[in-house]
């Protein structure tokens, strides 16, 4: 469902690359984990697949369909939870989302679940200006999923949610790809993608160590491997 082929990305020709060579296939129904370090490249990665920055080689198919050819179509079936959340903060939450509906064609209707599932109906009148950071991050996650896409891209969506939210999500993705989505989400932290993913790629200093289920890599006789992982633990 996501072909990333050969993905290069360098901000300053003079240092390295904050995306190197980068090749990674996520199938359909799959809840995948981006795991890496701090600048290891997973948002420059996500922010190519969404269309927020070009790079400079390779390509990124969605449903077999190029994301920068191909940029509105692609959009129209990803549902994107950036790692900052950001917003018209004079409008409600229940303008911003009437508003994403509107943008994407789909009935707000929709939206009604996922602000109950997160506990956030009741705050849906108040301007977003009056948010918490956690509220903020529901709200996004909330907005993401109400369109109906196919794909779910999240950047570091559990920083910010209480630990009932950050479950709520947890259920709400298997849900989703039950359904038959794919998700497609970053974490600095090994505890999280080790709770929620089916598969997980380990990224590095732009370049992709290794992908795979958890048990496969665990068992792999690999220092670097073991050495990020013991990096990336316990970090929350
Ligand atoms: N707008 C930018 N301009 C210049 N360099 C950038 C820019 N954004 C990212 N970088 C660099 O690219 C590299 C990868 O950054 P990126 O934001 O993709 O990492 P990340 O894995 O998302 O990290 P984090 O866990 O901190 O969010 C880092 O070396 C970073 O300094
Ligand atoms: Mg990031």
């Amino acid at each position: 469902m996501i072909n990333i082929n050969n993905l290069t990305k360098s901000y300053d020709p003079t240092k390295r690359a904050a995306v190197a060579d980068l090749s990674l296939h996520i199938k359909s129904g799959e809840i995948y984990g981006f795991l890496g370090p701090n600048g290891a490249g997973k948002s420059t990665t996500i922010n190519i697949m969404v269309g927020k920055i070009v790079q400079d080689s390779g390509t990124i198919l969605i449903d077999g369909v190029d994301t920068f050819a191909h940029s509105l179509e692609t959009k129209k079936i990803i549902g994107y939870v950036p790692d900052e959340p950001n917003f018209y903060e004079k409008m409600s939450g229940q303008e911003h989302l009437n508003f994403i509906c509107d943008i994407f064609d789909a009935p707000v209707e929709a939206s009604e679940k996922w602000a109950s599932l997160f506990e956030l109906s009741g705050a849906l009148g108040d301007p977003i200006a009056s948010y918490s950071r956690g509220m903020k991050q529901k709200l996004g996650i909330v907005s993401a999923f109400s369109h109906n896409p196919k794909v779910l891209v999240l950047d570091e969506p559990m920083v910010g949610l209480d630990p009932k939210a950050a479950f709520n999500l947890k259920e709400a993705l298997r849900q989703f790809c039950d359904g038959g989505g794919t998700v497609f989400f970053s974490t600095h932290v090994m505890e999280v993608a080790e709770r929620i993913c089916d598969k997980v790629g380990i990224i590095n200093r732009g370049k992709l160590l290794a992908s795979g289920s958890f048990s496969e890599l665990r068992s792999r006789q690999d220092e670097t491997l073991e050495q990020l992982f013991l990096e990336l633990t316990n970090e929350e």
